[in-house]
């Protein structure tokens, strides 16, 4: 099956970004790209280039939608890639080891992730999620945790980087953490979906998001048996519309209800 045999291809890119990453951890250049928090390094700039140009080989017919590089192109058939070079690069600007690359490849006619991979470097963990079946860590399967109460549950989220958004996302942040047995903010979107699809937390929400940080990790999720939708809309999931709430399934409609409110 084609989405089968991109397992080793996805393995190679991760892998080799991952080194690039981590080589060059000490000695990077970092721009803004406008807003005061927003910033790119030329660590991203290479990995985007390095996947882009990977991909447009293998597969030249497919659309590739790249966060960093403005690496962006058309493609002549319903397939499209979603790169995040690096996920968390502010955390990697300041040492901290929560960051991530990230790829997915979704065919938009049919509304169905073919393949996906997110890899942590900085702790050797490789995701990849095949088809509509296969979501593994290092090989193992995975899947989300089976707890059913939010009063138990931990919580992982990101805040948007427009800080006038700020006031509204922080008081649903304390009204989450007052009523979850804990939220946990890591900085790295693509990170935080990877440890809801292997249940090491129990659900992860943001508000301001693009689809190269979630592609990824929504496809582990779904194949890790979770679920995800928007906030403000819990019967479909709108890829553009910019929020996501993505749970192990069973406190979907309570933490959905929470923030909704
Ligand atoms: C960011 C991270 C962060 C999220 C931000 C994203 P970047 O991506 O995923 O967790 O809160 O909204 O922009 O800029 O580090 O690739
Ligand atoms: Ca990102």
């Amino acid at each position: 099956m084609r989405n089968i045999t991109d397992r080793s291809f996805i393995k190679q890119l991760l892998k080799r970004s991952g080194q690039i990453s981590l080589v060059r951890r000490s000695k990077f250049n970092t721009f803004s790209k406008g807003n005061k928090n927003e910033l790119v390094t030329d660590v991203d700039i290479e990995i985007g280039r390095y996947i882009y140009n990977q991909i447009s080989t293998k597969y030249p017919k497919d659309a590739i939608k790249c966060e960093d590089g403005s690496i962006t192109k058309n493609g002549s058939n319903s397939i499209v890639w979603y790169i995040d070079p690096l996920d968390g690069t502010t955390n990697y600007i300041h040492g901290l080891p929560f960051f991530a690359i990230s790829i997915s490849r979704y065919d938009r006619k049919k509304s169905f992730f073919l393949s996906s991979g997110t890899y942590i470097p900085f702790y050797d963990q490789l995701f990849i999620a095949l088809g509509g079946t296969i979501t593994e860590l290092n090989g193992q399967q995975i899947k989300v945790s089976d707890n059913k109460r939010l009063k138990k549950s931990l919580i992982l989220t990101g805040m948007s980087l427009n800080v006038k958004e700020n006031g509204k996302e922080a008081k649903k942040f304390m009204r989450i953490s007052s009523i979850s047995a804990g939220t946990r903010r890591t900085g790295s979107a693509a990170l935080d979906l990877c440890y809801v699809a292997s249940g090491f937390a129990d659900a992860y929400y943001h508000f301001d998001l693009k689809q190269w940080d979630f592609a990824a990790g929504c496809h582990l999720v779904i194949n890790a048996g979770g679920r995800i939708s928007n906030i403000n809309s819990i019967s479909n999931f709108n890829f553009s519309e910019g929020t996501i709430l993505a749970t192990n399934g069973l406190l979907h409609k309570e933490l959905y209800r929470e923030l909704a409110e």
